[in-house]
């Protein structure tokens, strides 16, 4: 059986991330031929375009863990009514340099949960507005967003009672996704 290996992309540097959490929870739903790799972004450097020339190893290592990938998961926090800067960071050094765009055709996901009530609306629209130009095709329905509120995690960190069935809904049809979509 086919293997699908995920490369997973959370916004957040911060230690307690509620999108690393959210992460964490929502791939202890995914199918068993489902497995996950959280690719580091607080590493790279900002984006240079003189860099092009010779990209630093961090980021031709970070482009080769993309590359290799069957697909891409998204977990972001909202900055500011966007995506947080090092998100951006990440999306640019993976396009570049120019006719080398990393990202190119890989399936994704995009999630997010925020203290705020939009739950990270704005976010997730920027960042669909990129992954447009850089050629991902990104799940459109169902859209997810979350609050974070008291009871979300239950103490194990599993998604708690109230949005299991919902997030498990999105699961199913994320991994359809990416099934969907294999070059
Ligand atoms: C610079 C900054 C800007 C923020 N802007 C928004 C915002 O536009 N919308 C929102 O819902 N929350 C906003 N927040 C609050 C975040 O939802 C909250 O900090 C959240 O915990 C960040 O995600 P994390 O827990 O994964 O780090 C902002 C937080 C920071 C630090």
């Amino acid at each position: 059986m086919k293997q699908y290996r995920i490369a997973v992309i959370v916004g957040s540097l911060r230690k307690e991330s509620f999108n690393r959490q959210l992460a964490n929870a929502i791939i202890r739903l995914a199918p068993s031929d489902f497995a996950f790799d959280f690719v580091e972004i607080g590493n790279l450097p900002l984006y240079n375009q003189d860099d092009d020339a010779g990209p630093s190893k961090p980021v031709l290592e970070f482009k080769e863990k993309i590359k290799s990938s069957n697909g891409l998961l998204f977990v972001t926090p909202e900055y500011n009514r966007s995506i947080p800067g090092v998100l951006k960071n990440a999306l640019d050094q993976g396009s570049r340099p120019y006719g080398q765009n990393s990202w190119t055709g890989l399936p994704a996901g995009v999630i997010g949960i925020s203290i705020g009530a939009i739950g990270t609306a704005l976010a997730q629209q920027h960042l669909r507005n990129v992954l447009t130009f850089l050629d991902v095709p990104t799940l459109q329905q169902p859209e997810i967003f979350l609050q974070a509120k008291e009871g979300f995690f239950d103490a194990e960190g599993n998604i708690g009672s109230g949005s299991k069935d919902f997030l498990q809904n999105w699961m199913t049809k994320y991994a359809d996704w990416v099934r969907k979509h294999q070059k």
